[in-house]
């Protein structure tokens, strides 16, 4: 679980802060989106599919991802944050079948095994104590089920200015931590098989920085602002 510090850190971000703008959230979640477009319909073959995204923010990733999948998919979001699910109502308000709550992602009221996706997208790295929340993203994926992570990775310009802002106070997005692969399939190795899982580039704010990511890709094929991941849940 987070602490309240965390929850009104967010509940400030989604209310004021130039991060939380329509645009530049349509944006970053389109790009998202159509990376892994192609995983995801290869993988949810049902037409009545049930998909939740935890820690979904104002609601662009499950919108973005609601304009390729079939209109009967059942979306569900939650957020620790009030006024993220406020702004995830307008922005999934023409989407059907589709349920947001406020609640901890480490406790969520959903049954167990009901999900054939579970999306978490830049949310672990902001989670210090990991352990509840991967626990309860295994409860809730069905076995044979996916979860499909975007995660800021450890090899990346990004993590030079997240860590320097860090230690000047002036990173404004309370805990956040950078992981490589190995790092993450590792988290999840009990009981998910990966099934695949790749760099998306840009995505952030310094066109210098991400000019130095893009460089350094050419080369090193891992380096860049995210990883995603697709794991299936075997246990
Ligand atoms: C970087 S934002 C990403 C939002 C959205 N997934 C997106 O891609 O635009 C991280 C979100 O995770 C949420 N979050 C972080 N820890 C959480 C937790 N323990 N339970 C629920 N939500 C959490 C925050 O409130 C915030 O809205």
């Amino acid at each position: 679980m987070n602490g309240e510090g965390d929850v009104a850190l967010w509940d400030s971000v989604w209310r004021d802060h130039w991060y939380s703008k329509n645009a530049l959230r349509t944006r970053r979640a389109g790009q998202k989106a159509a990376c892994i477009r192609d995983p995801i319909l290869r993988i949810l073959t049902s037409n009545q599919a049930h998909v939740c995204e935890i820690g979904c923010g104002s609601g662009h990733f499950l919108k973005a991802v609601s304009d390729f999948l079939p209109p009967q998919t059942r979306f569900y979001g939650c957020d620790q944050s009030a006024s993220a699910i406020r702004l995830a109502r307008q922005t999934t308000s023409e989407v059907p079948n589709v349920a947001l709550s406020v609640c901890d992602a480490g406790a969520t009221p959903f049954p167990s095994g009901i999900f054939d996706a579970v999306f978490a997208v830049c949310v672990l790295e902001h989670v210090e104590d990991k352990g509840r929340v991967l626990e309860e993203m295994r409860r809730i994926c069905r076995i044979g089920g996916y979860l499909i992570l975007f995660y800021s990775s450890r090899h990346s310009a990004f993590r030079l200015e997240r860590v320097l802002k860090s230690s000047l106070r002036s990173w404004k997005f309370g805990y956040q931590d950078e992981l490589s692969a190995r790092q993450v399939l590792e988290l999840f190795r009990s009981n998910f098989s990966s099934k695949g899982h790749g760099t998306l580039q840009g995505d952030w704010d310094f066109p210098l920085l991400r000019s130095v990511d893009f460089l350094i890709s050419l080369f090193a094929a891992d380096w860049g602002r995210y990883q995603y991941y697709l794991l299936e849940r075997v246990s």
